[in-house]
């Protein structure tokens, strides 16, 4: 293929992907499998490799995201981005319209829209490319946060569409859908991380994280709402936003143009009771009078626009009778109480129990055994509990103190200064910790030991076949062999019967052989060390290359690790400092398990491309700290100097590096060196 041909089959491909990311992510309408659209992927990842100079920023391959923002810019917005009044009370929205009828006496429409909960967004686009995203800010400035607003998928990059306005700029509203919400908060359960109350504060903390590559995979979406510039296809709101869904934006078909108030609140009626199954959180309707110059004759007041209202539903509440409280005890001994409530229909759905979160959260409802409380699923997924009605208290009702012993072994609960949940301290013998722990252990991103799952675990607990993890390797064919129990499954009550037949236990044995040769990082996270995530477990692993280094070391040592803090430094001697989890190490070493970084990578992590090397760090960088890079040089073996003289042998230049420091490297012959070739000088 020559240039052109190379050219032009990475076009055809580029178009032929986002026409994929278009059906998939805008349209909810795959039309290939998610096979066949890898592939395609792979393609033309591999042309771009191949031929970096016709490869487009704009490709389909730079959603996966990569830059690392380490400030966001400060950016004034063009036009300003308000906020808009709002009411509860159909009455209210009755006295919205009487005043816009008087001012406006002749015919208007309105058109009416979702309210979705999350993040308002200022999308500018320039002659058909995204060139800006930025935030809403104070409303006068925002944050530039174009690099990890790319990564979602259903933001076109490039619109596929002839008259187009050459500048302009689209509003919208980045959400997290309950799908990714759910996916994401489990993953941070399974990190041990503390998980985002609801999908508005996940959407918005991943707008704000500095690395663009994980908010790529937050699975964020993102509606549109509004659309501003000088040459506008049409003068009415409605219109150019149906515009903007034929240029490939996302756009809700809950959209509704009408010509009277009662038209108003029949839509809003509508979507009240669509509300619960709608994939993502909404919380009310917005009405806008839809001509622009109607819109311009009503005005604004200090904060809002006159011509727009948000009429919010009230969260869906019930009431109902508190049973009792209980307590979750998870695999790293963390207890959590739980509401056991009299069942109550909200919303379309039985709730029969709401989180109480931690003992603060349910002193500070004071409740009593029988008390009348006040159920709200709001757009969070987990009920609560949002009142005590203390009228209805039964006489001498008795107030719910917290649990001050396991509910599954007994043991007295404990509480470390600063956190907010209680810990059951009986690590190696309560029962639901240590199924907790081997659960983990087995895991897919663990030990991957696939045959174990689905209540084997619980069957092998209860015969005393195994009591740790470590106990997993020492299980055998005859002990295996004609073991069954029936299990139910507590949320649908139905039966199942596990029998270990040949098959099965041959199956058990093979997936445990072949989890000896798990890498070190996994077998590291598969310990279960208290807030030791896989991210974590990956960077102890990198710095100090085998668990007998690990567990020598001391905190000061492993908080000088990037991304360790103290809360996993500590954790991870108290892991060290029990000789149980010593004895159970020893073990799995003995099983054959990897406990020591394969040499390539330690070597790797290891290598000193700058030996020697003096550098001068002058101006700021895009990807690191000054301090971060400076720590960077010494790791990779080289050494920082303060000044440049004829001993200097790299000048490392960011952004705005004062010019005399430039010419004086000139004189000196030093070179100059871009953070580009400062990356890639440390990757090889
Ligand atoms: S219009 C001048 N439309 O609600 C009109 N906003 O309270 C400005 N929002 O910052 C906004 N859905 O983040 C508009 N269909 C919708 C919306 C919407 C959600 C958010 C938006 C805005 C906030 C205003």
């Amino acid at each position: 293929m020559d240039a052109m041909q190379v050219k032009e089959k990475i076009e055809k491909l580029s178009e032929e992907i986002n026409k994929h990311n278009y059906n998939y992510y805008v349209l909810d309408k795959p039309a290939i499998s998610d096979y066949e659209f890898d592939q395609l992927l792979k393609q033309l990842e591999r042309l771009e490799k191949k031929f970096p100079q016709l490869a487009s920023p704009d490709s389909p391959t730079q959603r996966v995201g990569g830059e690392v923002t380490k400030t966001f810019k400060t950016v004034t917005h063009k036009y300003p981005m308000l906020s808009l009044g709002n009411t509860y009370s159909i009455d209210e929205l009755r006295d919205f319209d009487n005043r816009i009828r008087k001012t406006l006496k002749g015919e208007f429409s309105y058109a009416c829209e979702l309210k979705y909960d999350g993040v308002a967004i200022g999308l500018t686009y320039q002659n058909g490319r995204l060139v800006q995203a930025v935030t809403r800010g104070d409303g006068v400035q925002g944050d530039d946060v174009t690099a990890n607003v790319r990564t979602i998928k259903s933001i076109p990059l490039v619109i596929n569409h002839r008259d187009i306005p050459p500048l302009f700029e689209l509003r919208g509203e980045i959400i997290m859908p309950h799908k990714s919400f759910i996916y994401l908060n489990q993953e941070k359960k399974n990190n041990n991380e503390a998980g985002f109350a609801n999908p508005r504060n996940a959407a918005s903390g991943s707008l704000k994280l500095q690395d663009s590559a994980t908010v790529a995979k937050r699975r964020l979406d993102c509606f549109i709402f509004g659309i501003l510039g000088d040459d506008l296809p049409f003068q009415s709101h409605f219109e150019n936003i149906e515009m903007a869904r034929k240029w490939g934006f996302k756009v809700s078909d809950d959209i509704k143009k009408c010509n009277s108030i009662e038209e108003v609140m029949e839509f809003i009626e509508q979507i009240q009771e669509k509300r619960q199954s709608l994939p993502y959180d909404i919380d009310g309707v917005v009405i806008k009078v839809n001509d622009y110059k109607q819109q311009e004759s009503l005005g604004y007041t200090s904060k809002f626009p006159r011509w727009a209202i948000s009429y919010k539903y009230q969260a869906e509440q019930g009431i109902t009778r508190l049973q009792k409280v209980n307590y979750q005890v998870g695999r790293t001994g963390a207890v959590t109480p739980v509401a056991i409530l009299e069942p109550v229909s909200i919303a379309g759905t039985t709730v029969k129990r709401a989180s109480l979160y931690n003992a603060d959260r349910m002193y500070e409802l004071n409740l009593h055994f029988g008390d009348t409380v006040v159920v709200e699923k709001g757009g969070e997924i987990i009920p609560k509990i949002v009142d005590v009605n203390t009228k209805l208290r039964p006489p001498k009702a008795e107030k719910i103190e917290f649990a001050s012993h396991c509910p599954q072994c007994n043991t007295a609960l404990k509480r470390n200064e600063g956190e907010a949940a209680h810990y059951c301290p009986n690590t190696q013998s309560c029962p639901p910790q240590i199924r907790g722990k081997i659960e983990h252990f087995i895991s897919r991103r663990a030990m991957n030991i696939e045959g174990l799952g689905e209540g084997k675990i619980e069957v092998l607990i209860n015969n005393k076949l195994i009591e740790n993890i470590a106990d997993v390797y020492k299980l055998k064919y005859d002990d295996l062999l004609g073991l069954e129990k029936v299990v139910t499954n507590e949320a649908t009550g139905k039966e199942k019967k596990i029998s270990f037949r040949e098959k099965t236990v041959e199956n058990i044995l093979t997936a445990i052989e072949t989890s000896k040769k798990v890498p070190f990082e996994r077998v590291l996270y598969a310990l279960g060390i208290r807030y030791l995530g896989e991210t974590g477990a990956k960077k102890i692993a990198q710095h100090l290359h085998s668990i007998d280094n690990i567990s020598q070391s001391s905190f000061d040592e492993l908080i000088a690790i990037p991304e360790i803090g103290d809360r996993i430094a500590q954790s991870i001697r108290d892991f060290f400092s029990s000789e149980e989890n010593i004895t159970i190490v020893r073990e799995l070493k003995k099983a054959g398990l990897n406990f020591e970084l394969k040499k390539q990578f330690a070597e790797d992590a290891g290598s000193q491309p700058l030996e020697g090397k003096k550098i001068v760090v002058s101006g700021v960088f895009k990807s690191f700290s000054r301090n971060e890079i400076k720590d960077f040089i010494e790791q990779k073996g080289g050494k920082n100097v303060s000044s440049i003289s004829s001993k200097t042998d790299y000048l490392l230049a960011g952004e705005n590096m004062g010019p005399e420091k430039r010419k004086k490297a000139g004189e000196l012959n030093v070179p100059v060196i871009s953070e580009d070739d400062f990356k890639k000088m440390i990757a090889e």
